[in-house]
């Protein structure tokens, strides 16, 4: 494992992150449904193969819930990020995504979480989008910082993107960033840059550009990049789809964890042995820079 520093949180993290979304279980969203002893011995392996930093939040149906009863026992081997501001509606058959900038959503996100976890804090909390200033009128910036010098929080931070991104580096007030990265997607590739040069810890999402046409859900817009862009032909030596593009993530200087999502053994195990090689090599990371920025 590559282990990193999260910016100014200190926390020493490994690069390869695990993310949770995929076991949100049923009456969510999607076609693949996880079922829980399956997501337990799941959770236990990604603690097993050494990944130390996990992402998840409210809205990601039970996947806090089998967090909790997974791996709380082995709370001191991994830090904990979750979100708040997620004010969803949970109906019969799926999940309605809503986001709500309100101190008591906020409050009721943190309590459930600490209770579906089973723990008592949680290492990084994080806004699940907002912009600057409506995140700054409610006071939940205050009430974040509150948190945190409660030690229920121990850092703060946000998930976000461009263009909302500029005005909340401005605040000077979170510790780290998370954000959308890869070579399929790479638009946050200077903004990422900026935010950690300013001292932040930066988390990647969508890393592994969620996986390509046989992943559950589809993102058609990356796989046509990676047609027109040619990239199958950059794969040397046995190199998957999946290696190179996280391996390109990896390379970005300032990645300090890809929270890479996945409920398939066969491919953590290829995302461990990929992010154990590091770095794609300068010359390869420059040849998919300039064949996607040529589109
Ligand atoms: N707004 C937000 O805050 C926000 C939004 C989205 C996501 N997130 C966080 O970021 C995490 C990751 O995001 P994401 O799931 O959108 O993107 P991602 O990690 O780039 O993609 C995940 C997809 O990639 C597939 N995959 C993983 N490894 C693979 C491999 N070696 N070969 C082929 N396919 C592979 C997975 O399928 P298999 O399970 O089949 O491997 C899954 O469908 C989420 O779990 C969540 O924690 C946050």
């Amino acid at each position: 494992m590559i282990y990193r520093t999260l910016g100014k949180t200190g926390l020493l993290v490994t690069q390869l992150g695990y993310g949770t979304m995929g076991l949100r279980g049923p009456n969510t969203w999607g076609v693949r449904v996880v079922e829980d002893e399956a997501s337990e011995r799941f959770l236990n392996l990604v603690l097993d193969c050494g990944i130390n930093f996990l992402d998840t939040a409210p809205d990601y149906g039970v996947a806090e819930e089998r967090i909790g009863r997974a791996i709380s026992s082995r709370r001191s081997e991994y830090y904990l990020a979750t979100k708040c501001g997620c004010a969803y509606i949970q109906h019969d058959d799926h999940i309605e995504i809503k986001h709500a900038w309100r101190p008591e959503v906020v409050q009721r996100n943190l309590e459930t979480s600490l209770t579906r976890m089973e723990t008592d804090y949680v290492d990084l909390l994080q806004f699940h989008g907002g912009d600057a200033e409506s995140l700054q009128q409610a006071g939940l910036i205050d009430q974040l910082i509150r948190f945190r010098e409660e030690g229920i929080v121990r850092h703060i931070g946000i998930s976000t993107k461009l263009p909302d991104l500029p005005d909340l580096l401005a605040l000077g007030v979170f510790e780290t960033f998370q954000v959308a990265y890869s070579c399929l997607a790479p638009v946050h590739h200077d903004i990422i840059t900026e935010a950690a040069e300013a001292g932040a810890g930066i988390i990647i999402r969508g890393g592994i550009a969620h996986g390509g046409p046989d992943a559950e859900i589809q993102r058609p817009a990356l796989n046509d990049v990676w047609n027109a862009a040619n990239l199958e032909d950059l794969l040397t030596d046995g190199m998957t789809r999946a290696e190179l593009i996280l391996r390109y993530t990896l390379s970005h200087p300032h990645c300090d964890t890809a929270i890479v999502g996945t409920c398939n053994e066969d491919h953590l195990r290829e995302n461990i042995a990929a992010a154990a090689k590091g770095a794609l090599p300068e010359e390869l990371v420059q040849e998919i820079r300039q064949r996607v920025a040529a589109l």
